[in-house]
């Protein structure tokens, strides 16, 4: 059987890297052996192309950062995500094609059907069957990353009208994919949180998570 495929969405500091560690220990307790992967990231090429598109300084222009979110998007997929979803395997992943939609598109203004032309090409149509949404005020965001001690990256270093646009951009995502998508507030603690996502998985996949 096709493993399910789970992306985690939201605004730097809205705790994605916490609750897809948490939900991939448990899913391994339950017997499964869940993928974890990240986009920009995932393969060798992909995690190269991350570090140029976050943190090269010279000026990468909003055609060029969709271009190499998407090449890397397409080696992803091929080479990682399909193969273990076709095995059987779940993947977590840390953002997929919505990041894209939100950032490029919303933060960036680049037209949705520039971005679904290219979806098409590197996804072949893949959607996730369960993208769960982070939901953090720019503020809270701001200062969470803010206390992490690493240097920010090219997003995190944005203007706050920027983060506002790309938040505005997965409430538009959320709402118009109600069936796959779901918004969660990232402001609660982390285990309310987690219990939510239980809930959620148990719903939705019938599965039993401690
Ligand atoms: P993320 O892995 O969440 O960063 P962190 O290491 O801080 O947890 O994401 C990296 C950044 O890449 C994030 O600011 C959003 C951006 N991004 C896009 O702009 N478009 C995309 O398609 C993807 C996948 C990420």
């Amino acid at each position: 059987m096709r493993g399910r495929f789970i992306t985690f969405e939201g605004g730097d500091g809205a705790g994605k890297t916490t609750q897809i560690e948490l939900l991939s220990q448990a899913l391994s307790r339950a017997g499964q052996d869940p993928l974890v992967t990240r986009e920009p990231g995932g393969t060798k090429l992909a995690e190269e192309i991350r570090n140029w598109v976050l943190h090269d300084a010279s000026s990468i222009d909003a055609e060029t950062e969709v271009l190499l979110m998407f090449a890397a998007r397409s080696h992803h997929t091929k080479k990682v995500i399909e193969p273990a979803l076709t095995s059987g395997r779940w993947v977590l992943c840390d953002r997929y094609t919505d990041a894209s939609y939100a950032y490029q598109g919303g933060g960036r203004g680049l037209p949705n059907s520039l971005i679904a032309s290219l979806e098409k090409i590197a996804t072949g149509g893949l959607k996730p069957d369960l993208t769960i949404l982070l939901d953090l005020g720019i503020d809270a965001g701001v200062r969470r990353t803010g206390g992490r001690g690493t240097s920010h990256d090219r997003f995190e270093s944005e203007e706050s009208a920027f983060k506002e646009r790309v938040r505005a951009a997965y409430h538009h995502i959320a709402e118009a994919n109600g069936d796959r998508v779901v918004n969660l507030d990232a402001s609660q603690a982390v285990g309310e949180l987690y219990n939510h996502i239980k809930i959620l998985l148990s719903e939705r996949f019938g599965v039993l998570i401690d």
